[in-house]
């Protein structure tokens, strides 16, 4: 019996790196994986990887129709999250006094409200199924 058997995760960010193994680690351990990513091949890759229980929704996480897409396709295709792994992020070596406002919007556009918003729905979708608060 795997640790998450018959629960449903989400990971942001889940088509490679950390994210894409701990996608199929969760995958072995029983879980059904919905990962988001902009890159429609990437995804598509990581799919092929898994292998199976695992649903690709393409979108960005720090825009929040992409993120009610993907809120929308977990409760119609599970009904409910068990697991929320907001990894999608980024950063760019820049040295302090050279910090242009283009490289502190980028990296505050996905890794600060991205993930506030990645969470924030989450809950949301919870609290309306479940009848749970925050
Ligand atoms: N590796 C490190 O040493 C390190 C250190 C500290 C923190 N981190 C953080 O840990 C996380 C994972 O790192 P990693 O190196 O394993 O990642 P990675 O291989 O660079 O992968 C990043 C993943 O995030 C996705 N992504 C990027 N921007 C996105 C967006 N706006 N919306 C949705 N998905 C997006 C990428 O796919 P697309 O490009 O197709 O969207 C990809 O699947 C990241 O948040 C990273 O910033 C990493």
């Amino acid at each position: 019996m795997g640790k998450l058997d018959g629960k449903v995760a989400v990971i942001t960010g889940g088509s490679t790196g950390m994210a894409l193994a701990g996608a199929k680690l969760f995958v072995e351990e029983g879980a059904h994986v919905f990962i988001q990513a902009r890159r429609q091949e990437a995804l598509d890759d990581a799919v092929k990887l898994i292998g199976r229980n695992v649903t690709a929704v393409q979108g960005d996480a720090a825009e929040l129709d992409d993120l009610d897409r993907l809120y929308d396709t977990v409760k119609r295709e599970k009904g409910s999250i068990d697991v929320l792994w907001a990894s999608a992020g980024m950063g760019e070596p820049a040295v302090l006094g050279e910090i242009t406002e283009e490289q502190f919007h980028r990296a505050f556009w996905l890794n600060a409200r991205g993930t506030l918003f990645t969470v924030q729905k989450a809950l949301k979708s919870s609290r309306q199924r479940d009848g749970c608060g925050v």
